[in-house]
């Protein structure tokens, strides 16, 4: 990696719209800038994602991330040398509003476009943050998003074991729906649960009797709802201290659940013998501090390097798309103006494809 190589990157997939400039030269990559404008307080009437409200939103705000993204990096169009963005999967509104706009620029600058995973940005961020050397195995759990990947090059993927259903931060945004506490339910439920007792409710591990890295979250959120009712019959209302022990038996049951299912997929990835064995975590939910904790102990007993990306670098950005595009034209790789807007794009094209749609859109 000597050429030194300047790529902006859109990101529109979801509820957060992005531009990045990340930059890769003889020392490494560098992020010169990054904006992410949310959409929260737009679809937070409506419990979930609005796709049309969303598509709209991005079309609206793209512009102006580019020209704020290319101002904080003190840069113009013209010292670029690729604009990479994301074209799938996601919401098709907002895929497409991104990739309309990357072609226009493409278009009327000439620099080369190049149509990016959205999948593929989060499982090549650990390169970007830790220079990770593949291949590597990544977690990526989020509201959207849960899935093992082996990480070889950044066209080559395996996808060991996904969610059947629900993502886990999914899970933790209904749980704390059911026990009135603030979106997003994660951050919301892990405080509750620092006061809880992660024994009291006996909650199922669902999946762990049957082989193999496949997960499903749904079913835990059926046993919180039968919990809470039943405290609530008791008391005719939900007191503080049932609700912490429930956010703890939740928490503690996706925890066990993930760690679990980790362990397994560590074992096939460590099994083929890589040189430096590591564990790469993404998405919001790996913000959680007792899910971090279980993955970290794991890593150690097993001697497998744990790198988990900052926050920022975890959740939606545009730096993890510029960054994915610089590393796929570095291989050669660039679209023309026929790039297509893909919903569905499954990062690894031989595992069967995925089933539902979570909140947040359709999982690859
Ligand atoms: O990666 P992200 O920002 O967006 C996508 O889903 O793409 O992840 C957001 C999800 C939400 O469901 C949120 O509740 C969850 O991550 N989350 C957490 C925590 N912080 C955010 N889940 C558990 N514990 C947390 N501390
Ligand atoms: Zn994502």
């Amino acid at each position: 990696m000597t050429k030194t190589l300047t790529a902006l990157g859109l990101e529109s997939s979801c509820d957060d719209t992005a531009a990045a400039v990340v930059r890769l030269d003889a020392d490494g990559p560098s992020i010169l800038s990054s904006v992410v404008e949310g959409q929260t307080d737009l679809h937070a009437l409506y419990g979930g994602v609005v796709p049309e409200i969303a598509a709209r939103a991005h079309t609206e705000k793209l512009d102006y991330c580019i020209e704020l993204a290319l101002q904080n990096a003190d840069m113009t169009l013209t010292d670029l040398d690729a604009i990479a963005v994301t074209a799938g999967p996601g919401l098709i509104g907002g895929v497409l509003s991104g990739v309309m706009c990357a072609k226009g620029l493409s278009a009327a600058t000439g620099l080369p476009l190049i149509g990016v995973n959205h999948l593929a940005g989060h499982a090549l961020t650990p390169r970007l943050t830790d220079q990770l050397q593949y291949p590597y195995l990544m977690l990526l759990v989020s509201g959207g998003h849960c899935q093992f990947l082996i990480v070889r090059s950044a066209t080559d993927y395996t996808r060991l074991g996904g969610t059947i259903d629900d993502a886990p931060g999914e899970a933790f945004d209904k749980t704390a729906r059911l026990l009135g506490l603030p979106q997003p339910g994660g951050p919301s439920v892990e405080q509750e649960a620092l006061k809880g007792d992660p024994k009291r409710f006996a909650f199922p591990r669902p999946l762990l009797d049957r082989d193999g890295c496949d997960m499903s979250f749904s079913g835990l959120k059926t046993a919180v709802l039968r919990a809470r009712d039943a405290v609530i019959a008791e008391h005719q209302g939900l007191p503080t201290k049932d609700r912490a022990d429930l956010c703890a038996g939740f928490q503690a049951a996706v925890t066990d659940v993930l760690v679990e299912k980790t362990r397994r997929a560590l074992r096939i990835y460590l099994d083929e013998k890589p040189d430096h064995p590591a564990l790469a975590v993404a998405g919001g939910v790996a913000a959680n501090q007792t899910i971090r904790t279980g993955l970290l102990h794991l890593t150690e007993q097993l001697n497998t390097r744990f790198v988990a990306p900052p926050l920022a670098l975890c959740t939606d950005n545009a730096a993890m798309i510029a960054y994915a595009g610089a590393e796929l034209f570095q291989l050669g790789h660039s679209d023309d103006l026929t790039l297509s807007a893909r919903p569905r794009w499954p990062l690894d094209q031989s595992s069967a494809p995925m089933l539902g749609f979570g909140k947040k859109g359709a999982k690859a």
